[in-house]
């Protein structure tokens, strides 16, 4: 089973506890990096943590929010390695995975969604990548930028 990384900012605390219980619930292992409250704070660095995490744990996915899940995807996305897709919809989420391969999910506490949170969250973790040439080329196009 894979392990799941999860951090948030004070924006998207709410919306990670309801992951956390989500994926608990379903006998994932999970590991959340903080924030772990709803005091106001800084997303940065909870991004490069997840990304960091990810990065050095072979397999592993993350998951990251905030008010608008934008802070902190970018910052997820400055860990080298990572590939932070921010959605608010299944097919975003599917697309990602399956053409992307991407290793984290950002989402956004305080956005609308055009699809249940958890829904997202579930074929994150249930989407394989497609491996054929021309998505594995433009991986690694993105791998040289
Ligand atoms: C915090 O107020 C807010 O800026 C943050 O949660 C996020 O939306 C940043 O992208």
């Amino acid at each position: 089973m894979k392990k799941i990384f999860l951090g948030s900012d004070h924006g998207g605390y709410g919306l990670k506890q309801k992951i956390i219980e989500f994926l608990q619930s379903k006998n994932y292992e999970v590991e959340d990096v903080g924030c772990y409250s709803d005091e106001s704070c800084d997303y940065p660095p909870f991004g490069k943590a997840v990304g960091k995490k990810v990065v050095e744990n072979k397999g592993a996915l993350g998951i990251v929010t905030c008010g608008a899940g934008v802070g902190i995807s970018i910052a997820a996305n400055k860990v080298k390695g990572v590939r932070c897709v921010l959605a608010n919809s299944v097919e975003q989420t599917k697309l990602g995975r399956e053409h992307n391969d991407t290793n984290v999910l950002s989402m956004g506490g305080r956005t609308h969604f055009d699809d249940d949170p958890l829904d997202i969250v579930d074929t994150f973790i249930s989407t394989q990548t497609d491996t054929s040439n021309r998505h594995m080329r433009r991986r690694g196009m993105l791998d040289e930028l």
